[in-house]
């Protein structure tokens, strides 16, 4: 059995390229998108090819990233590398609105039960900033409410984390890092996920709040039986007047075409996009109800509120975003292919695991799936407990030894490119770590 060590060693010996551009890139560049991934060693990329990556030596990886879930059908799919090879000839950028933008529009109007109306931007981040602001203009209120374990992007309305001082049912908010204005803790109501009392609390405070916003799935716990509570929660935003919104960055085309909207069977005021609606360029969306999208019509609206940015809706974004989606929209067959293939991989993940009595336990929604290094059940984010850090740090590392690039965020994915081939593959390469992390005692409660 493969110790740490010799894992350790041979991914050394066989990255050397990488651990090159690792030392010139500290002179130039900070490591924010490395660090994000905390990836168990460093690897660059250079191409991708359907489920693969290879990175700069040439070493080939299984990718369960999928550029952080957005690629459904894989690297480098043809519909998308054609459709991106039509609009280059013709120009690719012009600010003005161009030709192109009406397409994906008209496909994420279709794909998102709750869009009358559609707004392009270019990263989720943007798309949720926006939507708070949207929220703001039309309810006339400033704050927002949010849950334990939320992930909306890197604006400073979404830098929060529950204080894990503060009561399990009242949430405080504490800033992600340095640099955020504690002024606008005021506008950010902290709600415990997956809680009960987060419905009084949004009874409570209704008069104050301009909306009550959700993830599809929480990305940092991605639980399949969420559906109930999104169902109560959006009945319980209509009883108290207050907005109700789904971040669908994620979840959007992913865990069904119509994504957590119709998974979950709910009916959001404002839902946000990202990522799959990109076909892998940078993208982001607000949808909603027409009465509330209308404060994105000018300034001069009703209520209207400032929306822009340069490459906002560019038509090679939205050319190979209108690509993916068509081709999902056209082969719904994939969402039920990903379903089977994710599902047999996680049973196959937990029935080994259970067998040898370790700590983890795989979850899935769709085809976004995420390991805990815990038995325990997780209602929300307060319930993992990171008490499996030497144990997780190995897997991981002896998995990219093994060929399968698993970022240790955790946030894993399988594309329509992961066949059932590749899955046999991830379960020989995802129980063959546990076993050398189990061999060498580096679980500290396994029995
Ligand atoms: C649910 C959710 N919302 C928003 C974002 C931010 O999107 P972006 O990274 O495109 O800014 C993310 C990113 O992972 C996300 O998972």
């Amino acid at each position: 059995m493969l110790t740490l060590a010799t894992a350790q060693a041979e991914l050394l010996a066989k990255t050397k390229a990488s651990q090159e551009i690792a030392s010139d890139r500290a002179e130039v560049l900070n490591s924010g998108l490395a660090a994000n991934l905390e990836m168990p060693h460093p690897v660059f990329i250079d191409r991708g090819e359907g489920p693969y990556v290879y990175d700069a030596d040439d070493n080939r990886y299984i990718d369960t990233s999928v550029g952080f879930g957005l690629h459904m059908l894989g690297h480098v799919h043809p519909v998308v590398e054609q459709a991106i090879q039509a609009r280059v000839p013709k120009g690719w950028m012009f600010g003005i609105h161009s030709t192109s933008q009406l397409k994906l529009a008209n496909l994420v109007q279709e794909g998102s039960p709750c869009a009358e109306r559609v707004v392009f931007c270019n990263t989720g981040s943007e798309a949720t900033m926006y939507a708070f602001r949207a929220a703001r203009g039309y309810s006339g209120r400033d704050k927002i409410a949010l849950f334990d374990g939320f992930y909306h992007g890197a604006h400073d309305y979404g830098m929060w984390v529950a204080d894990p001082a503060s009561p399990r049912t009242t949430p405080s908010a504490l800033p992600m890092g340095h640099g955020i204005p504690g002024v606008l803790k005021e506008l950010t109501l902290l709600l415990p996920y997956r809680d009960s009392h987060a419905f009084d609390l949004i009874r409570q405070h209704k008069d104050e709040l301009a909306l009550v916003f959700v993830e599809g799935v929480q990305s940092s716990n991605p639980q399949p039986e969420v559906g109930e509570f999104l169902r109560e929660l959006e009945a319980v935003c209509r009883a108290s007047g207050v907005l109700f919104g789904v971040d669908e960055v994620i979840t959007g085309f992913r865990v069904a075409y119509g994504g957590a909207q119709e998974r979950f069977s709910i009916n959001p005021d404002l839902a946000t996009y990202g990522k799959v609606i990109g076909g892998g360029l940078p993208v982001g969306a607000i949808t909603g109800r027409a009465e509330v999208m209308d404060v994105f019509t000018g300034l001069a609206a009703d209520r209207g509120v400032f929306s822009g940015g340069t490459f906002s809706g560019n038509p090679l974004t939205m050319e190979a975003g209108a690509a993916v989606l068509k081709h999902l929209r056209d082969h719904p067959e994939i969402y039920v292919e990903l379903e089977r293939r994710t599902q047999r991989l996680a049973d196959a993940v937990n029935a080994h695991c259970e067998s040898l009595q370790l700590p983890v336990q795989m979850k899935h929604v769709g085809s976004m799936f995420h390991m805990f290094f815990q038995r325990e059940t997780i209602m929300s984010s307060r319930d993992i407990h990171g008490r499996e850090l030497s144990a997780q740090k190995a897997f991981y590392l002896h998995c990219l030894n093994a060929g399968v690039l698993v970022p240790g965020t955790q946030r894993a994915f399988l594309s329509a490119a992961h066949d059932d081939q590749v899955v046999d593959e991830l379960i020989e390469v995802f129980t063959a770590s546990f076993d050398a992390v189990n061999t060498e005692g580096l679980f500290s409660s396994a029995q």
